[in-house]
């Protein structure tokens, strides 16, 4: 498991994502994709059926945040699914995020990969101390959250490629970590702030990077994959 790219296919709807898929149809290496919020609400649970039938691996990136009984039976729902990975935030609890777990694992003991969601990227540590009232420097707070992701079995955390070195070093290297905020050395950034390469990604230890625009929006998203995998997995 680990060392794979990840392909945010945020798009608005089933067509405008099987054209963008048909452009893979030749590809040997099947991409792992996500599916986020917009995707998810807007087609629902067949749009995941239909892309795992066509052979992807699936993050189900639905971010879920309830009492641990509603967590525990949504993640329920999501197990059957077959997806490979989804998430939730650690803001939780440890006792959300145990119970999450139980919800996901199938009567024969297999299920998804389970990564937290640690703070928000959007988040900064001023709007935290005054609107969440959390008061520790936020690279802590971030750590802490990863720990309490590792104690109640958690696999991973996505996080920012920066933070991906402390992750493993806290919480071990087989804790995974999932990165967004992947751009090309000769690419536009966008609203990503704090980013890196795939290249450097794979330095610091990132097990999966998550790449949104740098491959839809590219000219050539095969030829952007590809060089992806290439910086980032070979
Ligand atoms: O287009 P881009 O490469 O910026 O897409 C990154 C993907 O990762 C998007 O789906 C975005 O929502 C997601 N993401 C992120 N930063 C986080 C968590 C998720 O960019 N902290």
């Amino acid at each position: 498991m680990g060392k794979d790219v990840i392909i945010a296919c945020d798009f608005a709807g089933r067509e405008e994502t099987l054209r963008f898929l048909d452009l893979f149809e030749k590809e040997q290496r099947k991409p792992f994709l996500k599916i986020g919020m917009e995707l998810f609400y807007a087609e629902g649970p067949s749009i995941v059926r239909e892309l795992k039938a066509r052979g992807h691996k699936i993050f189900l990136d639905l971010k879920l945040h309830d009492i641990p009984n509603t967590v525990k039976k949504a993640m329920a729902v999501l197990s059957r699914l077959d997806v490979d990975m989804t998430n939730l935030h650690a803001a939780g609890t440890v006792s959300m995020m145990e119970a999450a777990l139980a919800g996901l694992t199938r009567p024969d003991g297999s299920r998804p990969l389970l990564i937290a969601v640690t703070q928000l990227t959007s988040t900064d540590q001023e709007r935290m101390e005054r609107e969440l009232l959390i008061r520790e420097p936020i690279d802590r707070v971030v750590m802490h959250y990863a720990s309490n992701a590792a104690k109640a079995g958690l696999d991973g955390v996505v996080c920012s490629p920066l933070e991906a070195g402390k992750v493993h070093e806290t919480c071990g290297r087989s804790f995974l970590t999932v990165t967004p905020g992947v751009r090309f050395a000769d690419g536009d950034a966008g609203d990503q702030k704090r980013i890196m390469t795939p290249a450097e990604a794979k330095r610091i230890g990132s097990d999966y990077i998550v790449v949104g625009r740098p491959i839809t929006a590219a000219e050539d998203p095969v030829a952007a994959y590809r060089r992806c995998v290439a910086e980032f997995c070979d």
